[in-house]
Order: structure tokens, then C-alpha cells, then sequence
């Protein structure tokens, strides 16, 4: 059966808490009730709301996806491979996963959102990124309703980037993805900085998956703030990558600059330090601001509207262009 919200406000799903309303909205238990719906390629689909920021009220159904189910495909003593629902909550897995002692995504844990949109912008943290164990992806065409499955390969993965952003953008619905997940021999991955710094404190020294898992959440908890108390949609921008001898450039200029190696000629630039360098960090205009302890993301103190949260991301993005000649892209997606 179909569930037809009477109420069509969608500030409750939507992590910016943004106020806005939908043409008539629907949440969606089952992928087969897809076919009960009309013009489903003129719906808007959303998992967690996550990644959104509404500006407008929409003159389309909205799709919520609930559909929930973890289920096992294969098992060895190393590795157990798992399907799971699109519209499970991200963090839920990452939980579920390491209570059980399956290592992969504990670098990961912490990530607001649903599974579904997990592959769409290849989410990653702290030195680990879902397609490094990713298998597959089950997505239902809109016009055809028939299932296709995406290898890892098709799903053309990069930085916050798939083909699902790109020329199969709006065309699919995502069902399911499938994850390769280690039951033994984890390689943990602590190599990111402040991971280190906290399992050095706890004098961790072989750390398990969920000391991993704990010293990640104990790290997003410090610097990024809770949706359900402040509402956001994590970082705002992605961070730029640029050409070497454009860096070299502002280097010389500003010495304190920071990047990380990309290959011979590109390096990527921390937006955060950008933004941070150029006084946006903790600044309040009106209802919004950039967060106090991570500049990239960009906050809602209350009943603030899509388009003041817009308007910050322009001047933003203005103030880092005219001083580093740097274009900043967003990550959310402005609707
Ligand atoms: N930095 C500043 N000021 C700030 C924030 C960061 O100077 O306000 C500097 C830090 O000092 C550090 C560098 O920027 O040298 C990197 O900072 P951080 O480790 O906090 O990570 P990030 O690059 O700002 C990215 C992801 C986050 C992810 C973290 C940890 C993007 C756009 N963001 O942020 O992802 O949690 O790394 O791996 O790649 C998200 O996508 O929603 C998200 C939160």
C-alpha cells in the first residue's frame, strides 16, 4: 500500500530542517510500489535528506524512500558480502557492521543519510571512500521500471562523484547496493591524522574495527554539529583541486596555505582553510552562518530560509574567488 502524507511540509526530511512543501509527498515501503506511481520521472526522490538544500516550495511529488532490509549474499572466513535496502540509514549500517565484526566502512561511520545515496556521491571520511568496497549497484529505471545492475566499475567513481551525478543522473532509482566487507585480516585504515592523535591518547595500539568506529564518531561529534540539533547538510563545498602551479602561485603568496597530492600536476586545497582564512568560519548572517569548528559547513540557527542559506554560498564562494582565484563547487544540491 501506498502512504500518502496528507501533511506536505519537508522540513522534517530534509537534515537543513528547511521549510518548504511538497506538490504531495508519498513514503515509499516497497521498490515494487514504484509502478503505482505516475510521471515518476518528474518526482523528486530523497533518502535522508542529507545532501539537499530547499529553496522553493516544489511543484513535484516527493518520494521519501523507506524501504528497509539487510540481507546476506556470500560468506567466507574472510569476507561476507551483503545486500542492503537503499533506504536504510547510513550510520545504522556502519553500526550494525562493526558490532558484527565486519570491517570496511568503519571509517565512515557518523555519515548523515540513507545507503541509497551513499554510491551517488561516492561518501567518504577520514581516508576511506565507499568505493573501495562497493559491489554493485541495483537501480530501477523511472521510464522502463526494469532493474540494472551497476559493477563498480559502471558506477564511475571520483571524488563525490559517480555516473549517477553524471549521465544517469535522474533516471534511476537506486534499490540496493552491494558491500565486500572483511570478517578477519582488517586492515584498518588510521592513517588520517586525527584518528592517530586519538588512539595514541587512549594508548591504542592494535586497534579494532570498532576503535576505529568510536575515535571516527568521537571526532565528527567535536567538529561537526548534529543535524537534529543545528540543521546542516555536513560540508557545503567540495574541496577544489587545482592546478600544482596555480598552488605554487599562492603559495609564495600565502604560505600557510594547505593541500594534499593529487598527482604530478593537481593538488586538492581544503575548502575549510579557504573559507576559515578569509573570515567566514563561525560568522552568523541572519538565520545561517559557517559552523564555528568547520568552516565547510554551513548551519540553519532556526526557521531559516533556502535562499539566505543560498545567498552565504554565493558571497562565499565570490570572496574565495576574488582573493585565490579558486572556484569553489558545491557538494549539497541547491534545488
Ligand atoms: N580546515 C580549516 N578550517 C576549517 C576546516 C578545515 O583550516 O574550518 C583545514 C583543517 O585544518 C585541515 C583541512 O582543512 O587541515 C581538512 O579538514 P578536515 O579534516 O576537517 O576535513 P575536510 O577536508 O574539511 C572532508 C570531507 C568531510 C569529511 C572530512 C574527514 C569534503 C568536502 N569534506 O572535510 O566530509 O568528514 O574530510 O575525512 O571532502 C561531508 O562530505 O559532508 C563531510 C563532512
Amino acid at each position: 500500500m501506498l502512504h500518502n502524507k496528507k501533511e506536505l511540509s519537508l522540513k522534517s526530511y530534509n537534515t537543513f530542517g528547511i521549510d518548504v512543501k511538497a506538490k504531495s509527498l508519498v513514503l515509499l515501503k516497497d521498490p515494487k510500489e514504484l509502478s503505482n506511481i505516475e510521471n515518476l520521472q518528474d518526482c523528486m526522490f530523497l533518502g535522508g535528506g542529507s545532501n539537499v538544500l530547499f529553496t522553493n516550495d516544489l511543484s513535484k511529488t516527493v518520494i521519501v524512500n523507506q524501504t528497509k532490509g539487510i540481507d546476506t549474499l556470500h560468506q567466507d572466513n574472510d569476507y561476507i558480502e551483503l545486500e542492503i535496502a537503499s533506504g536504510e540509514e547510513w550510520h545504522s549500517l556502519v553500526l550494525h557492521c562493526v558490532n558484527l565484526g565486519y570491517g570496511g566502512i568503519e571509517n565512515m561511520s557518523l555519515i548523515p543519510g540513507s545507503v541509497g545515496a551513499a554510491p551517488m556521491q561516492n561518501i567518504g571520511a577520514y581516508g576511506a571512500e565507499i568505493r573501495n568496497v562497493l559491489t554493485f549497484v541495483k537501480a530501477i529505471h523511472l521510464d522502463t521500471l526494469e532493474e540494472h545492475k551497476f559493477t563498480n566499475e559502471e558506477c564511475q567513481f571520483g571524488y563525490r562523484e559517480s555516473i549517477f551525478k553524471k549521465e544517469a543522473k535522474g533516471k534511476y532509482f537506486i534499490k540496493s547496493i552491494g558491500l565486500k566487507l572483511s570478517k578477519r585480516n582488517y586492515q584498518v585504515n588510521t592513517s588520517y591524522g586525527d584518528i592517530t592523535a586519538i588512539l595514541e591518547k587512549k594508548n591504542i595500539e592494535h586497534p579494532s574495527i570498532k576503535d576505529v568506529s568510536d575515535a571516527v564518531i568521537e571526532i565528527r561529534q567535536s567538529k561537526l554539529p548534529d543535524p537534529k540539533e543545528l540543521g546542516n547538510a555536513g560540508s557545503f563545498f567540495k574541496n577544489p583541486v587545482i592546478l600544482k602551479t596555480h598552488f605554487d602561485t599562492l603559495k609564495a603568496k600565502f604560505p600557510e596555505i594547505k593541500s594534499y597530492p593529487i598527482d604530478d600536476d593537481h593538488v586538492k586545497v581544503p575548502a575549510g582553510w579557504l573559507i576559515e582564512s578569509l573570515g567566514w568560519k563561525g560568522k552568523r548572517i541572519g538565520n545561517t552562518g559557517s559552523h564555528k569548528k568547520q568552516a565547510l559547513v554551513l548551519v540553519n540557527y532556526g526557521n531559516v530560509q533556502g535562499g539566505e542559506v543560498k545567498k552565504l554560498s554565493e558571497d562565499i564562494k565570490q570572496s574565495v574567488w576574488d582573493t585565490y582565484h579558486i572556484k569553489l563547487e558545491t557538494e549539497v544540491n541547491i534545488i
